[in-house]
């Protein structure tokens, strides 16, 4: 069992998140889409950083009542070791810190793994949104947790 920290994402995290998202996306976000997301105050962004090393990330945007998860990804080479649920209910305790409402999230419809985890921390499929996806016309599953 390693040591896992769960901090703030920096911008030298970037280049092994771009190498993490490449290998968990089909249609990876690119550095520009990270850089002006780490750059943005209304983002609460956070890696895992395992043995030293970062393995996962999650991007998530602060709204008023809400906290809208963006992207999760963990290493192929450090999954199952419950990486993904420490990052999530780091941004479940951001948003009840911050008397948020609601966390909510879109998430494929053939994304059963992901699906699983966020079921099994307490969120809900609300509704189906026809062809979210550009890329291969998936419809993505929104899923949201109330926030007691
Ligand atoms: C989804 C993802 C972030 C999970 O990360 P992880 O660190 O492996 O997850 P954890 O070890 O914390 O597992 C948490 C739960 O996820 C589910 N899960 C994880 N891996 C699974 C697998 N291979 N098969 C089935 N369920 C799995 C289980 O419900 C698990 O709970 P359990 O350990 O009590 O059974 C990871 O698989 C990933 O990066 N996938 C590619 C990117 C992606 O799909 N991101 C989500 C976009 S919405």
């Amino acid at each position: 069992m390693g040591t896992l920290v769960i901090r703030w994402t920096e911008q030298r995290d970037i280049e092994k998140i771009l190498e993490i998202e490449k290998l968990s996306f089909q249609s990876p976000w690119d550095i520009t889409t990270f850089q002006s997301i780490l750059s943005d105050e209304e983002c609460y962004n956070i890696s895992a950083v395992y043995d030293g090393q970062v393995a996962g990330y999650c991007f998530a945007q602060i709204m008023r009542k809400m906290v809208h998860l963006l992207n999760l990804a963990v290493h192929p080479d450090f999954q199952q070791k419950g990486i993904g649920r420490a990052l999530v209910n780091e941004i479940i305790s951001f948003a009840r810190l911050s008397n948020k409402s609601y966390v909510f999230l879109e998430v494929r419809k053939s994304n059963s793994i992901a699906q699983a985890l966020y079921a099994s921390m307490g969120f809900t499929h609300v509704f189906s949104w026809r062809r979210y996806y550009s890329d291969t016309g998936e419809d993505a599953s929104i899923m949201a947790k109330k926030i007691e």
